[in-house]
């Protein structure tokens, strides 16, 4: 393998970019990052010999924004491996969705992951993960990449169809204590967040529920309606106590 890589990512929250890095680190390659949450257009195909893909978990599926990204960017034969970071609960059908979409863009998926990390809805399922067992486990993943002979596409779990995609009626609020400096306006990756008239509005259409904007508020004034925050706890609390584990595929 060549000594270059290029990395697409998105983590609005943090944890799939802790494990990713966890993940570069130990590859010790040369790494060009590419941040899907960002609104810069991604390049149309990828140069490098090894693509790294990375997304978190939303209701079972990878995020829209990485689907569409994703969708535009050429393989041509080229190598790349995928990681799914989910919280804790389950990945269902997110890794194999994203390796359908690199596979019939012309790449050979070689290898594939799903991680734990923190759950960005509900903080103490999956806490403090990845933690040291989890980075032990990405550089075992990692190292065992480097050491493969057979370079052949992976099969990965998963349905097809895949799951419907979720969709929840609400978005994060903004608290009176916010200063409408315009933080989470300008990262939202949807665009869903417009300050006019000293208030934020927030566009359900466009809000994906990334979570992004109520974890970089530097007012902590961005947070779920708390009935729908009460709601996701009860529906996840029995997941405090479990560790739930991580799955590779080569
Ligand atoms: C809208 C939404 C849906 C989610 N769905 C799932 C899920 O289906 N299964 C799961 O285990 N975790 C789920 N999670 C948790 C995230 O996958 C997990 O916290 C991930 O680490 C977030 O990545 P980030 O920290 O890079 O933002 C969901 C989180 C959000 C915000
Ligand atoms: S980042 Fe926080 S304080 Fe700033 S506009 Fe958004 S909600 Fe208000
Ligand atoms: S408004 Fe929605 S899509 Fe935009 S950053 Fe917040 S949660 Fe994500």
């Amino acid at each position: 393998m060549s000594d270059k890589m290029e990395v697409y990512y998105f983590s609005p929250t943090g944890g799939t970019k802790k494990v990713t890095q966890i993940f570069v680190d130990a590859i010790e390659k040369e790494a060009k990052w590419y941040d899907l949450g960002k609104k810069d257009t991604i390049p149309e195909e990828a140069t490098s010999e090894l693509t790294v893909v990375t997304a978190p978990v939303f209701g079972g599926r990878i995020p829209s924004v990485v689907r569409e990204k994703i969708k535009k960017l050429k393989g041509t034969g080229k190598k790349a491996i995928t990681i799914v970071v989910y919280g804790n609960r389950a990945y269902e059908d997110a890794l194999l969705e994203m390796n359908d979409i690199l596979t019939e863009n012309g790449f050979t998926v070689i290898a594939s992951g799903a991680f734990v990390a923190q759950h960005s809805m509900a903080p103490e399922v999956g806490a403090g993960r990845p933690d040291q067992e989890d980075a032990k486990d990405i550089r075992k993943f990692a190292k065992a990449i480097l050491n493969k002979k057979n370079t052949d596409g992976v099969q990965v779990s998963g349905n097809r169809p895949y799951k419907p995609e979720m969709n929840m009626p609400f978005t994060p609020i903004s608290l009176p204590t916010c200063k409408k400096c315009g933080v989470c306006a300008k990262l939202c990756p949807t665009d869903a967040i417009t300050i006019t008239d000293n208030r934020v509005t927030t566009d359900k259409e466009k809000c994906i529920l990334c979570m992004a904007c109520t974890c970089a508020c530097p007012e902590h004034a961005r947070i779920l309606p708390p009935p729908v925050q009460e709601k996701m706890e009860k529906m996840l609390g029995a997941l405090k106590n479990i560790r739930n584990k991580n799955e590779t595929f080569l």
